[in-house]
């Protein structure tokens, strides 16, 4: 479970003080899905920078699974994120001229675990690339390498998925089979935070949090969110939402 309590991030460029975040409470109970929008520069990726520990708030106390991680040494934090969470950005981030399956073993090497190959090879399965294992980043797709990101954070069996913009570079086509993939991976019980700026990836949400000047403005539940086995496609979205502005 994931707890902020009065979280504050300044950022300091000089003399300069930039507020990012102001005063956020915010609890996100195992198994959520938590889509996060908000205009550029309202504090998104920093607040998932917080949430996935690889920054720690000015003020206030983030506490994940019980533990202050504000009150963590480096090796102390890098441990939680390597073993809690995993990460999932808009560019892919993969390591270029490697291939999908090493890729994909390397949060494992970091580990120190066992079974490597292997172990990659199934988070490759699950994504559906069993096919193309060997392949290097720049033979895939950018919705395929999107599914290699994806092995990769989840190959650890982290509890929380944390995804800054993970379509945010794929078409329409691509962004349905990633937002099918984190859906499911949801479903199997794994919380998912998602950073997006569009409202039908939004739409799968559980929940949907709107930041705006680093403060939380809304924190809805989605009663009637998009069935991920029956998503609608953006085309019909944008008449819809054209013949509502008419009437
Ligand atoms: N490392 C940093 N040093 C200084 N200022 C920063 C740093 N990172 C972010 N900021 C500033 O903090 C504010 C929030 O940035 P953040 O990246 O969290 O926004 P965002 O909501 O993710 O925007 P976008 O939608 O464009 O990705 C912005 O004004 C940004 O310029
Ligand atoms: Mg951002």
């Amino acid at each position: 479970m994931i707890q902020l309590k009065n979280v504050t991030k300044i950022y300091r460029m000089g003399s300069v003080e930039l507020r990012a975040l102001s005063n956020i409470n915010l609890t996100i109970e195992d198994g959520e899905l938590v889509a996060i929008m908000g205009p550029s520069g309202s504090g998104k990726s920093t607040m998932m920078n917080i949430l996935g520990c690889l920054d720690v708030p000015t003020e206030g106390t983030y506490l994940l699974d019980g533990i202050d991680v504000g009150q963590l040494k480096d090796n102390r934090l890098a441990e939680i994120r390597n073993h809690k969470i995993g990460f999932v950005f808009q560019s892919f981030n993969l390591i270029p001229r490697t291939s999908a399956v090493r890729n994909v073993e390397l949060p494992l090497v970091y580990a120190g675990a066992k079974d490597r190959r292997s172990k990659a090879t199934e988070a490759l399965e699950m994504v559906g690339l069993a096919a193309r294992i060997k392949h290097l980043p720049n033979e895939l797709s950018g919705g395929q390498q999107q599914r290699v990101a994806i092995a990769r954070a989840i190959v650890t069996e982290p509890t929380m998925l944390l995804a800054d913009e993970p379509t945010g570079n794929l078409d329409t086509a691509s962004t349905m089979e990633i937002m099918r993939l984190l859906v499911g991976l949801n479903d199997a019980g794994r919380t998912v935070v998602l950073i997006t700026h569009e409202h039908e990836v939004a739409g799968f949400a559980k929940r949907v949090i709107r930041l705006r000047d680093g403060k939380i403005v809304s924190d809805k539940i989605q009663h009637n969110r998009t069935d991920v086995n029956a998503p609608i496609p953006v085309s019909q979205y944008e008449a819809a939402d054209a013949s509502a502005n008419e009437t």
